[in-house]
């Protein structure tokens, strides 16, 4: 959706009244099993009309933190607010959140209708309003033609555009959604991808979304926050998590990120007797340190080199074709392997690739080595 028309949604009556008070905030947020502590001390404000995703693998903390934030679970210390309201200790009904789990249990006796009506029905609004906001509601997931439907005779993505509906008729200040995709095939979760996030835009609530898939947050999100072990490693623009990770953890699990490591002296991280890797600028280096060293698969250059580039000579090692790209695993050493990452541009053949054997020169600029913790 363009901006222009975003922007005329927002003027209409259905638009929640912006607020510059974060729409959640979680202060010293901390929840331990017995003597495990799955989430530990997370401070995070999320701003008002935000998509702001929580992006970590399996068992780090994301649906706890979800729970704590809905009221079905109980933080040991700490506190939530939403809207800048204390509601640790408010039930969940009483919050104005809604939440979309994995499992979107749908009532199956039920037609979509009267599905995405539930909450208002069961809240006593009176059947002319609650007539036209369903209708809305199905208009804006597109499944206005599915209204008398039941559950049984829909797709997995059709089900889960009905739980969305149900959520969003109540219209909450935020909405949390616990991995709400991923049931879907491949091909369906693309779609929703694209269509939860314009849903977001139109309606202009603050989504907190779970996913452990990074391409799903960094498609969709305007900040994640990279989670591991129950702590907020980083958090940023998608931009900028994938450009500038600050942590070995966050640089390896958003995207693969060819780590190198050596010693930190007079500006460069030597890596193998022949390469010393510059890394201009980046503070918290101490000489003599040992830190690890970053470059991206894509950011590595082995034709049109410049004089510019930070460069190294490489056996190929494995060719793997991707359709739009081919993927390369350069030797630099015993030690040292690289993923390298090429675009098959219109005009390249198949024997325009290296293969296994051939002997290249790899290049990188000096701004794209990133220094991790
Ligand atoms: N009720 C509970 N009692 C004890 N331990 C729990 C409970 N709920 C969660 N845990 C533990 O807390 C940790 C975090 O769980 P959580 O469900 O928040 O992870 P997650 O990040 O959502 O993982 P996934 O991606 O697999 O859904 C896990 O180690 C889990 O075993
Ligand atoms: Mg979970």
């Amino acid at each position: 959706m363009n901006p222009t028309t975003a922007s005329a949604v927002d003027e209409s009556a259905a638009a929640p009244v912006p607020s510059t008070e974060p729409a959640v905030s979680l202060r010293g947020l901390t929840k331990a099993f017995g003597r495990s502590t799955v989430v530990d001390d997370l401070d995070l404000d999320v701003a008002s009309g935000e998509f702001f995703s929580l992006l970590g693998p399996s068992g780090c903390g994301k649906t706890t933190t979800l729970r704590m934030i809905a009221g079905f679970t109980d933080p040991t210390s700490g506190s939530v607010l939403v809207g800048g309201e204390d509601v640790t200790s408010i039930p969940p009904h009483k919050r104005d959140v809604n939440t979309v789990f994995q499992s979107y249990a749908l009532f199956e006796h039920l037609d979509v209708r009267r599905n995405v009506g539930f909450g208002l029905r069961r809240r006593g609004v009176d059947r002319s309003q609650l007539d036209a906001r369903v209708a809305e509601m199905l208009e804006l997931v597109e499944l206005a033609d599915k209204a008398r439907a039941r559950p049984a005779e829909l797709s997995g993505g059709q089900r889960q555009r009905v739980a969305l509906a149900r959520a969003l008729i109540n219209r909450p200040k935020v909405l949390l959604l616990d991995e709400p995709l991923a049931a879907l095939d491949l091909k369906l979760r693309h779609a929703m991808q694209v269509e939860l996030k314009s849903i977001q835009r139109e309606v202009g609530i603050t989504f907190l979304f779970v996913t452990h898939d990074q391409d799903e947050a960094l498609s969709m999100s305007d900040r994640v926050a990279i989670m591991n072990d129950g702590v907020i490693e980083q958090c940023g623009t998608p931009e900028d998590v994938y450009e500038n990770p600050t942590s070995v953890f966050a640089a390896g699990f958003i995207g693969v990120s060819n780590l190198m490591s050596g010693t930190f002296t007079d500006g460069a991280v030597g890596v193998t007797p022949d390469l010393r890797v510059p890394v201009p600028g980046r503070p918290g280096c101490v000489e003599g340190d040992r830190v690890s060293v970053a470059v991206r698969p894509e950011k590595i250059w082995m034709s049109d080199l410049t004089p510019a580039m930070v460069q190294a000579a490489g056996t190929i090692v494995s060719t793997s074709y991707h359709g739009a790209t081919t993927q390369y695993l350069v030797s630099l050493g015993p030690d040292v392997t690289l993923t390298v990452l090429e675009q098959n541009l219109p005009r390249m053949r198949a024997d325009d690739r290296w293969n296994p054997g051939d002997q290249v020169r790899i290049g990188w600029l000096p701004e794209h080595a990133v220094v991790l913790r």
